[in-house]
Formats: structure tokens, sequence, C-alpha cells
């Protein structure tokens, strides 16, 4: 199998951390190329043109600091624009958060019915509707947009605030009447949110996109990373820097952030 030396994730602010946190945890000693597009964040209430543009720009300066593997820690830019990354860059392996969610949520219901979170733009392309019915086309699946959680946690409003609380209550009370079992966080900021959504959601099963793609990342893409004596990770972002580190630090238990760089995205 093909070695990766650097491994670069993206994401358009902090939600790629949580996939980030998973992906130290399963794959210690690894060398990462983070990438926050805190300038543009949030891409989910962009159209899918816009997306796929910023993508591939993330892309090419991932691999301008030397990444030569891919993870779209992004769940938009993983339901929108995985196939043009992989037609832009073929034989680089990219990995994308969509599938192993699916398969674990696939797993994990009793009942048959998934609810699958997400930004506009995640559950208006169906992505995971799609993928759900490739893993079991007797799944029912509901999508919800949560358009409030992304600014929310980019703005560092924590897990137990009552604003967090009212916008998981509006978005979710409604699934407290179904039979909805597993629940899958399809955007990446989601985790940050984790208990907020659980105390409104007490009986599902959440499942987090970034957990199960670290567990099989090798396998996801298909080249596997090599190990290093320490875990090295170097964070950049494209505004200035204000609240990324605290935020960051706040939820990541595997690693400490100390710096963080400030880069400026060419247009292509
Ligand atoms: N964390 C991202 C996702 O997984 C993007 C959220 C956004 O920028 O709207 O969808």
């Amino acid at each position: 199998m093909q070695s990766i030396q650097k491994l670069g994730v993206f994401d358009s602010g902090l939600g790629g951390l949580t996939v980030l946190n998973e992906i130290c945890k399963y794959n210690p000693g690894i060398d990462i190329l983070y990438f926050g597009d805190t300038a543009r964040v949030p891409y989910g209430a962009r159209g899918a043109d816009t997306i796929t543009r910023y993508a591939l720009q993330d892309v090419r300066f991932l691999l301008s600091g030397g990444a030569d593997a891919i993870v779209v820690a992004c769940g938009t830019v993983s339901a929108v624009a995985l196939n043009a990354l992989r037609t832009a860059h073929p034989g680089l392996p990219i990995a994308g958060v969509i599938e192993e969610a699916c398969a674990a949520a696939a797993r994990e219901t009793q009942s048959g019915h998934i609810a699958v979170l997400g930004t506009q733009a995640t559950i208006g392309n169906g992505a995971y509707l799609r993928m759900l019915a490739a893993e079991n086309p007797r799944l029912r699946v509901t999508g919800i947009a949560c358009p409030l959680f992304v600014p929310i946690i980019e703005s560092g409003i924590s897990a137990d605030d009552p604003i967090a609380h009212l916008a998981a209550e509006r978005y979710l009370a409604p699934l407290r009447e179904t039979d909805a079992d597993a629940v899958i966080l399809g955007c990446t900021h989601y985790p940050f949110l984790r208990e907020t959504i659980a105390g409104v959601l007490p009986n599902a099963k959440l499942i987090d996109t970034g957990s199960a793609l670290a567990q099989n990342l090798a396998a996801r893409l298909g080249a596997s990373p090599a190990a290093g004596a320490d875990t090295r990770i170097e964070y950049c972002v494209s505004d200035d820097d204000t609240g990324f580190l605290p935020i960051a630090n706040r939820f990541l238990d595997c690693i400490h952030a100390e710096k963080v760089r400030k880069v400026s995205i060419r247009e292509v």
C-alpha cells in the first residue's frame, strides 16, 4: 500500500478539528497539515459551484504545503465536491466523511429509521440519503438542516449555553416524536454540540463522522500514513486567528494546538 508522508486535512473552520482529533487518536505519530477556511466559513449556506471552487482552492493549498493525501473533514464538501476533487487530482488519495458514518449508522439502528443532521447544502444535496440507500434500501432517512449550529460553534458558544440548547430544541424536538434511533452528526462541526444534541435526543445513538473515518483511515484512503515518533500538526487558517486556538483547545483532547498560521488562499 502507498505510504503517506503528510496528510492534508481541511474544513471551512473549526469543524474539521473533530475529525483531526479522532485521526490522531487512532493514528498516532502521523504528520498533518490542517487548514480551516475561517475567512469563508460557513460553506453550508452557499451554492454547489462556490463550495466546489473553495474546496479546489483548499486542496491546492494543502498540496503546496507538502500534503500527499487529503481528508475532506467537512460534510458539506464531502457531499457536494468530492467527485470534483477526485477528478481534478487523479491518483491523489482523497477521503470524505460520509461513507463510514453511513455504514456505522446502518449497523446501529434497530428501528431502521436514521436521522441525518447537516448544513443546508449537505441535506439539500442528498448524498447521505444515497449512501444510506446503498447500505440498505429499506432504511428510512430523515434529513434535518441545522443552519444556526455552525455560527454558534464558530462564535465560541459552548454546548451548555442556553442559545445552543434553544437552537437544538428548535431543530430536533420533532425527531423525539419519531422512531429514529440513530442520528448522524453529518456536519463535522456538530460534535462540538454533542452534549446539547444528546440532551434534546436522550434516547438516540449519536454518530459522528470523524470517529468512523479515523478508524478506517488507511482503507478509505487506499494508502497508509507513515508513523513517526511524535504526532505533528501544523494549523493554518485563512482569517485572523482570534478565537481559533482557545476554541480548538477546549475541544481537542489528543493534541494541544499552540500556534496557528494565517495564510492566503490563491484564487484558481
Ligand atoms: N464543518 C462543515 C461540514 O461538515 C462545514 C460547515 C459550514 O461551513 O457550513 O459540513
